[in-house]
């Protein structure tokens, strides 16, 4: 067996430098967690304790898994299946830990069919907002019109369809082409329009009542089950325990510093959501909307802000063309560890994409219609846990909140007790000696007082 210390993976094309990597990742990590779902999770958990629990988790779990996921990614430097066969390999251990990757790849092919879904959601809203139709629109009208887009599976079904076209475009054109000219782009945009919301949410008389929401914390508020949506959240908006930081770590070069570099990954990801949370709250609380009215909460709000201010419908374009481009960007890693995985077993990139994607939109089809026609279809109503939910909250929960968390897990004890340190502290320099004792340690007693706490 080899014993080098990159593995003897057949070596894939590189990114170009240590900043295209950061942008692939940033690309990744920023999408519609950071802007759709963080705000509205942090709405339905009651704020301020849930987004403290959310930062810990990022700090304590979820960066030092990015730092490992890269690590094993660049010297396994294949699919990450291949990877974890590989690492597994040169170190001496069983070949099941390839079942991480396996879940993983699993895990970012099921988010990835309901992904969609709601990354469609921004088409017709790029539409509406170009039209003008947000223009002083009431809170109870923008409420109506998403209720009527969601009413619809022929619209969901369409914008699903493309939105799933596009992912697999530039899946099968390979994920370096062109990702790194438009993340350097479109993600500083994202960043100045959600800095002009915040702005405009200073304005709104509520900002106070906002910042207190997001960072007073009440933890009487705090439920087991909230400790762990916060910490599938943080799997999710950094794309860990899907394959995708591995699958992009296996591209990145040896000179470039992992630890340094998932660092500046993880704030630019937490500052997003975090702007997003200044923007929407004010607005949520201006117009006496409910915090926790669930997946709608930006586009039912986002409408209302953007129909008061001035120049309003081309910011809303503006805004909504660039969430597409953020889910974009992410969608495509979601789709990267199988596709990577196939072209390993023969098939061409190519192929690879279109039959993933195929598949993907397939069962995407199931979340379409458990928005509409099967919103009372709820099959595993018999679990108290899963009450009430159906199929696109069970594709949610499970992939984030049990999935995730497992695969996470398992990493953690991959790198802290199976590998050779030596080896992890070659990839991670000086960092390894903070590094380490966390993904020994403390990652996994974390996860576990998580898991123990939700079980009992
Ligand atoms: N991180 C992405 C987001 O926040 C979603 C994602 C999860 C992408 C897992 C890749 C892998 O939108």
């Amino acid at each position: 067996m080899s014993n080098n210390v990159q593995g003897a993976g057949v070596r894939p094309a590189q990114w170009s430098s240590r900043f295209a990597f950061i942008m692939a990742a940033v690309g990744s990590a920023v999408g519609l967690g950071n802007i759709w779902k963080f705000p509205y999770i942090t709405g339905e958990n009651g704020g301020g304790a849930f987004v403290l629990v959310y930062l810990a988790c990022i700090a304590v779990i979820g960066l030092p898994l990015m730092m490992a996921e890269v690590m094993l990614g660049r010297r396994g430097g294949q699919s990450p299946i291949g990877t974890m066969a590989q690492v597994a390999a040169d170190e001496g251990r069983s070949r099941s830990w390839v079942g991480i990757g396996f879940m993983a790849t699993l895990a970012s092919f099921l988010i990835l069919t309901f992904y969609s879904v709601i990354a469609g959601w921004t088409m017709p809203y790029i539409l509406s907002a170009a039209s003008g139709e947000f223009g002083g629109i009431a809170a109870k009208d923008s409420d109506a019109l998403f209720g009527g887009l969601l009413a619809s599976p022929g619209q969901l079904l369409l914008w699903h369809s493309v939105f799933m076209g596009l992912t697999v475009l530039v899946s099968a054109g390979g994920v370096r082409h062109g990702l790194e000219r438009a993340v350097t782009k479109l993600m500083p945009a994202l960043f100045v329009l959600l800095l002009i919301l915040v702005g405009y949410g200073m304005t709104s008389g509520h900002f106070g009542e906002a910042a207190a929401f997001l960072f007073r914390p009440d933890f009487s508020a705090l439920t087991a089950e909230a400790v762990l949506v916060a910490l599938g959240h943080a799997f999710f908006t950094l794309s860990l325990a899907s394959g995708a930081m591995m699958a992009y770590g296996a591209y990145l070069k040896k000179e470039v510093p992992i630890a340094r570099t998932s660092v500046v990954v993880a704030l630019m990801d937490t500052g997003v959501a975090l702007l997003a949370g200044l923007a929407i709250f004010p607005i949520v609380f201006a117009n006496g909307l409910e915090p926790g009215a669930g997946p709608g909460l930006i586009f039912v709000t986002l409408p209302v802000a953007f129909g008061q201010m001035p120049g309003g419908s081309f910011f809303a374009t503006l805004f909504f063309v660039l969430l597409l481009f953020a889910a974009w960007t992410s969608s495509i890693s979601l789709l990267e560890s199988l596709v990577s995985y196939l072209n390993e077993k023969g098939v061409s990139r190519v192929k690879a994409a279109i039959g993933g994607g195929l598949v993907a939109w397939l069962v995407g089809i199931t979340t379409v219609l458990s928005l509409n026609e099967w919103s009372g279809f709820t099959p595993l109503d018999m679990f108290a846990r899963f009450e009430g939910k159906t199929l696109f909250d069970l594709y949610d929960y499970l992939t984030a909140n049990i999935m995730m968390p497992l695969g996470a897990f398992f990493t953690a004890l991959f790198v802290g007790w199976k590998m050779k340190p030596a080896h992890s502290a070659a990839e991670l320099g000086g960092w390894h000696r903070v590094w380490f004792p966390v993904i020994r340690y403390l990652s996994p007693i974390a996860l576990l007082i998580v898991f123990y706490f939700n079980l009992w």
